[in-house]
């Protein structure tokens, strides 16, 4: 038997153990080996019962999720279904009693297998659970048949449409697993299969009786999470599929349950919302590679922070690390700036509390982990420091000089700055290699996203630990090149231009954002502008200005500086792209002082304004994001345009299901983007201009932005 399974006969139990590091993932070999060594433990005389588990850190993760890129077409996916559905039937048909054996996860197709078992078995830190819908598929392997009949429908629903793993006490507590091991895994399946030996102890779960409580009451929890899916599962197919899934196995016998089972997996399949979401998935876990950074790059442990003003990000970085259990420092330049940042700060907490998401301790033990101080003693104990002062280049020049003097030789330096040159900050600090930018995002104790800012000099290590540690603060940290608006706003910056000159052309603020909310976006980008402050864009503006520099080149509306000049800031001054009942309200109406600017705007700069159609929206907006980020990709800011839409997804709730900017590229497809830019070049101008490496993409045919 190859060793991605190997079989032995221990005390006349067969253990079969399934080896494919990391995760154990159901590559098809691997399905082949665990059928036929299920078969040759039937056969042999020396063994009376059977355990499956996985070798290393885990069971069995689910289905090889790179197989499902072979899968073209459904019915690719129902010839390859039947297969799997028949090796589970084989297995459960086997006729001497089979136990898994679960540690780590079980999840999928590795919880399918499990159940195809006639018994599990798992250490008390495992979990189950199937994921599928993360991946814009449901339950392939029997899941959505043969778990129902273990736990019921209710946690069946639950299980498939929201995609989290359950505890081994809450499966032990549904009837998923059998029993909870204390101690070896391997010694108790064993201890535990020798108490099964007999071939009339053999309980197939798929035989199981659908609970009473479901046969009258199943079909109606199936509307009701229908009903729940309507208003929380926005824009995804999946979870809907995986619900009628389970209808299935409630009125149909399980063989034509499972029939429906593979139909619907199949339209899964080779849906472009699970394409995107299996790009994402992959793309996530590319981040942490980079080419000139070995894997093995020493890293250092960040065990004490400080972080350098407790304003609107230096707070949210704080608590980021308080949260993460990291002890930090927080300075400021005065007591009553120290008390603004703090009083934020536990009023943020004190929300958290108000939603049962953090007990009054937590909250104790938390704030205890932030140390105030107006100084910077303490400072040559830490490990690493974020400046979050003004975003203002003398005075971070100053505080990196400070920085450099007062933190021990390795203490790693980083700056949240969002727009300056870290380079600049580098050398002001006097040791080069150790700074770089933590770009987090806001607010930075929620949003997922930190950009890891490579300067000319970082060291390697530097930016290994940042990835290490971006892990463990509970961020996706992606590292990017140092460049004005380095990759997010750099690119946000064509976005928010293309916004703004449609709306001089005839389109309206709501207009813009609801094609924009349709398309799956959180928000628009004028309800974003009103929540992030309008005062920062145009802050940033001034500064360019005044250095000879614009975001995007080409035409700039006038109208975002001029909502500026009104003191028009968004919701906290209860004012600007929309009105709003009062200041720091989120009930909003549209003004039509906006379109009536648009109006003369468009006079000024000769535009005959025009009924713009949704989709010219999206187009537009979508081209001027690929472009530029085609433009991010060949000068190196970037790594991989997966990078770009992992940015995306987390810096600004760019719709998973879409992929992020590059991935949703290349659905539209990469020819027709490049046409769409030369079109609205003759149309609107040499503002527009085609990024070469998506010239040179398609004059090559090819369809993805690796080549
Ligand atoms: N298929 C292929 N590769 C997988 C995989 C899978 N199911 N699960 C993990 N991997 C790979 C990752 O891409 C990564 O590769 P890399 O090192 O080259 O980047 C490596 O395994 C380690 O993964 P993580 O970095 O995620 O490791 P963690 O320890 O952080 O997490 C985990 C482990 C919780 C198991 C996590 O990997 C995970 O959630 N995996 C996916 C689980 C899943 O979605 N299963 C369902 C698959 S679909 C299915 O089973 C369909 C069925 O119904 C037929
Ligand atoms: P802010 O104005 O809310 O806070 C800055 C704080 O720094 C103030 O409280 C000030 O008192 C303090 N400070 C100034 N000099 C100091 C010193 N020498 N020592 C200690 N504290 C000092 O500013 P905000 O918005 O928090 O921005 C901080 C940085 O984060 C800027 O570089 C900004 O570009 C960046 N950033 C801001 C984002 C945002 O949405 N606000 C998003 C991402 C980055």
């Amino acid at each position: 038997m190859s060793d991605l399974v190997r079989y032995e006969v221990k005390d006349r139990v067969a253990v079969i153990t399934v080896d494919n590091p990391p995760v154990n993932a159901l590559a098809p070999a691997v399905w082949a080996l665990i059928d036929q060594a299920v078969a040759r433990g039937v056969a042999d005389a020396n063994a009376d019962a059977m355990v499956l588990i996985g070798a290393g850190t885990t069971f069995i993760a689910g289905a090889d999720i790179k197989v499902f890129d072979t899968l073209k077409t459904r019915d690719d996916s129902m010839a390859r279904s039947a297969g799997t559905h028949a090796l589970l039937r084989r297995l459960e048909d086997a006729a001497k009693p089979l136990v898994s054996a679960i540690h780590g996860n079980a999840l999928g197709g590795g919880l399918e297998v499990a159940q195809a078992c006639h018994f599990r078995i798992a250490t008390k830190d495992a979990k189950v659970g199937q994921p599928e819908v993360m991946l814009g598929i449901i339950p392939g392997a029997g899941g959505t048949q043969r778990l129902l009949r273990l736990c019921g429908v209710k946690m069946a629903l639950e299980m498939c449409t929201d995609g989290k793993p359950v505890s081994a006490a809450k499966a032990l507590a549904a009837g998923i697993i059998d029993q909870i091991v204390d101690g070896d895994l391997l010694a108790g399946a064993i201890a535990f299969a020798k108490t099964k030996t007999q071939a009339h102890e053999i309980r197939k779960t798929r035989d199981l009786p659908i609970k009473p409580e479901d046969v009258s009451g199943g079909v109606a929890a199936c509307e009701a999470m229908r009903a729940a899916l309507a208003k929380t599962a926005r824009g995804a197919s999946a979870p809907f599929a995986a619900v009628n899934a389970i209808q299935a196995a409630l009125t149909l016998p399980f063989d034509a349950g499972s029939v429906r089972e593979r139909e619907l997996f199949a339209e899964c399949v080779v849906s472009s919302e699970s394409q995107a979401l299996r790009h994402m998935f992959f793309a996530e876990r590319d981040v942490a590679k980079v080419p000139d950074i070995p894997k093995d790059t020493p890293t250092r442990e960040i065990k004490r922070a400080a972080v350098v003003g407790a304003g609107t990000m230096g707070g949210g970085i704080a608590m980021t690390y308080a949260n993460a259990g990291i002890p930090v420092l927080l300075k400021e330049i005065d007591d009553a700036a120290l008390q603004r940042g703090l009083a934020t700060i536990r009023k943020n907490y004190e929300v958290t509390m108000s939603k049962g998401k953090m007990t009054a301790e937590q909250f104790e033990k938390t704030m205890a982990l932030i140390t105030p101080t107006t100084s910077y003693g303490g400072f040559d104990q830490v490990d690493i420091v974020v400046e979050a002062v003004f975003e203002n280049m003398d005075l971070k020049k100053a505080t990196f000089a400070e920085l450099g003097k007062v933190t021990r030789p390795d203490c790693v330096l980083a700056s949240n700055s969002s727009t300056l040159d870290v380079d600049e900050f580098a050398r002001a600090s006097g040791r080069p290699s150790k700074v770089l930018g933590h770009h987090f995002f806001s607010p930075a104790n929620v949003m997922k996203l930190l950009e890891i800012v490579r300067g000319r000099e970082t060291a390697k290590d530097v930016i290994a630990t940042s990835l290490k540690l971006s892990k463990k603060l509970n961020k996706v940290g992606v590292v990017v090149g140092n460049c004005f608006g380095f990759v997010a706003n750099r690119m946000l910056a064509y976005y928010m231009r293309e916004a703004y000159l449609l709306l001089e052309e005839g389109a309206s603020v709501p207009q813009i954002d609801q094609v924009l909310t349709d398309f799956g976006l959180p928000v628009g980008p004028y309800g974003m502008q009103d929540i992030a402050g309008i005062d920062v864009g145009a802050r940033i503006r001034q500064y360019l200005t005044s250095i000879g520099k614009t975001r995007a080149e080409g035409p700039q509306s006038a109208i975002p500086d001029r909502v500026f000049e009104l003191g028009r800031y968004g919701q906290k001054t209860g004012a600007g792209w929309y009105k709003y009942d009062a200041p720091g309200s989120r009930n909003r109406t549209p003004d039509p002082l906006i379109d009536r600017m648009a109006e003369e705007e468009a006079a000024k700069r000769g535009i005959k304004r025009r009924p713009i159609a949704d989709e010219e929206i999206l187009a537009r907006i979508m081209t001027a994001l690929a472009n530029e980020g085609a433009r991010v990709l060949e000068e190196g800011y970037a790594t991989r345009a997966g990078d770009i839409d992992v940015i995306y997804c987390y810096g600004f709730g760019f719709p998973r299901h879409r992929g992020g900017p590059m991935f949703y590229a290349e659905t539209v497809g990469l020819a027709t983007v490049l046409a769409r830019v030369k079109e609205y070049r003759a149309r609107f101008g040499d503002y527009w201009e085609p990024a070469p490496l998506l010239e040179r993409l398609v004059a090559g045919n090819k369809s993805s932005f690796e080549g």
